[in-house]
């Protein structure tokens, strides 16, 4: 397969996951009535940015190898207080490669994996969903498994979380993850990481619903 096929096969299989996506039903987050808590953006924001920002954290721009990792479908919906879809939010997330690393010139405790994007970005339509596809979160020194989001939307301050694996034994040590003192709210960011039926090659699925705590303007 040529270089071009390959990225056409790409993106044609990105689309269909992101329509497959669109499938999934609203979590009982919001039915609770709970807002997605905030948490600190941290130290490790890409201070310069890769090549490809695309919501494909596997493949840098059309590289033959891809990042090593468990791979994740990451995906969910930017809500508003009354849970309507939020168009037109940028979603970005960055985390740490398999080796532990961030996409950052100050970390260099190990060997980043240059095939790893570290960093994605997707803006929302009409349904409000996201999709990425990355890998499921390692240890680093200090930290418990997470990812992180920032949310930026015009005319509003820049809005940061963290998403937490369910049943790692790290969460209950983790400081931030521990800075949440409410249980529902801490569990509103604890996501399940779950095999995908379908995969012969043990990708998990993870879905991580961000409710805001306002209304746009119409
Ligand atoms: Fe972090």
């Amino acid at each position: 397969m040529n270089s071009f096929e390959f990225s056409q096969n790409r993106r044609r299989f990105l689309r269909q996951i992101s329509l497959g996506a669109a499938l999934f039903t609203l979590p009982g987050a919001f039915a609770e009535g709970l807002l997605t808590p905030r948490q600190t953006e941290g130290p490790f924001y890409p201070d310069h940015l890769p090549l490809d920002t695309d919501n494909d954290l596997i493949i840098v721009n059309d590289a033959l190898s891809p990042a090593v990792g468990e791979i994740t479908h990451l995906s969910g919906r930017i809500l508003d207080v009354k849970g309507h879809p939020i168009r037109n939010a940028l979603v970005e997330i960055w985390q740490v490669d398999n080796n532990g690393v961030y996409l950052h010139s100050k970390d260099t405790h190990a060997a980043r994996d240059k095939n790893f994007q570290g960093f994605g970005r997707f803006l929302t339509a009409s349904t409000g969903e996201y999709y990425f596809r990355t890998i499921k979160p390692v240890l680093y020194p200090g930290r418990t498994r997470h990812i992180h989001f920032a949310i930026k939307m015009k005319g509003r301050e820049k809005w940061t979380t963290q998403c937490y694996v369910k049943g790692e034994s790290q969460n209950e040590k983790d400081g931030i993850y521990r800075s949440i003192k409410d249980e529902k709210a801490r569990s509103s960011v604890t996501i399940d990481f779950a095999p995908v039926k379908a995969s012969h090659v043990g990708d998990l699925a993870a879905k991580f619903d961000i409710i805001m705590g306002f209304t746009p303007e119409a």
